[in-house]
């Protein structure tokens, strides 16, 4: 496997990989078997399969976990490795804004931002769409991959995509979770083991919606306040949970794709989750 440093590395293996299927794998590393399941569709699907390792300053937040953020490149590496990628970029914060850490270019998708976690994550999706941009750009891929985990990124990019006229195919990958159904992510480090044991009320309550919406159940803001209330109750503090539909609008009568979407801290860990259901019409 390449590992590459430098934005000049990464232009040259690209150069290399030439005519052949490209697949990236945006990461900000400590990678788990959420990461690996993107990866594993990456080298399935094309013939160079890359990922990039970027704990991207300007996606947090200053009250955020930017200096205390997993940084792990060996067993990264190795992972990377086994799972048969062909290369990782591993840029330094130099490399990716070589006029400092503030990036005068921003990409914002409008609306879309705002919402959900982006109404407390000021700029977050603003600095995310602002890398994955610039990694598109570079890169070239003709498929990257994304996790369900984090739904409204992954809507996010499926529009950046569109509105910019990229040629890049966003795949989806389904939420990678523990037996007990909490969603693997390098934050529930985070949790101390009490509060471990309070973590899958995420994806209970989640479930417990999913099921009044398959049921029949419309009355959206109920569903809501009901959701809010499971997760006080069982010790979390809640930022949101809403009921959308699969492109993160309001949901009404006749919708068929619903998404159902949480967020809530948990000691000093904030946790989001979401699940997906299709109702025959
Ligand atoms: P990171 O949190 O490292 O996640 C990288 C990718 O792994 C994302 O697409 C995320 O949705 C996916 N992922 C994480 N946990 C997952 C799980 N349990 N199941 C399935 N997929 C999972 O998301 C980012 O990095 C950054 O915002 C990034 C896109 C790299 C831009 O900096």
């Amino acid at each position: 496997m390449d590992v590459l440093h430098t934005v000049a590395d990464l232009t040259a293996w690209r150069e290399r990989a030439g005519s052949g299927c490209v697949g990236l794998v945006p990461t900000m590393g400590n990678l788990h078997d959420g990461h690996r399941a993107l990866l594993d569709a990456a080298v399935a699907q094309c013939d160079w399969a890359v990922a990039s390792i970027f704990v991207n300053p300007l996606q947090f937040g200053p009250q955020e976990d930017l200096a205390a953020y997993p940084r792990t490149p060996a067993a990264d590496y190795e992972v990377l490795a086994e799972a048969g990628m062909d290369a990782v970029f591993a840029p330094s914060v130099e490399q990716m804004y070589p006029h400092g850490g503030e990036s005068a270019t921003r990409i914002r998708v409008d609306g879309l931002s705002d919402i959900l976690c982006g109404a407390q994550r000021l700029g977050h999706f603003e600095g995310v769409a602002t890398v994955v941009a610039k990694l598109f750009h570079l890169v070239r891929p003709h498929y990257a991959y994304f996790g369900e985990k984090d739904y409204q990124q992954l809507i996010i990019i499926r529009r950046l995509v569109s509105d910019l006229c990229m040629d890049v195919n966003v795949v989806g990958v389904p939420t990678v979770r523990e037996t007990d159904r909490l969603a693997l992510s390098s934050r529930n480090r985070y949790l101390q083991p009490a509060q471990r044991h309070v973590a899958p009320g995420l994806a209970a309550a989640l479930q417990v919606c999913i099921d009044r919406l398959r049921a029949g159940e419309r009355n959206f803001t109920t569903l809501e306040h009901i959701g809010m209330q499971r997760l006080r109750v069982a010790g979390f503090t809640p930022e949101y949970f809403a009921v959308r539909d699969a492109d993160l609008a309001a949901p009404h009568e006749r919708t068929r794709e619903f998404r159902v979407l949480a967020a809530a801290v948990l000691g000093k860990a904030r946790l989001i989750d979401n699940m997906g259901l299709t109702v025959s019409g």
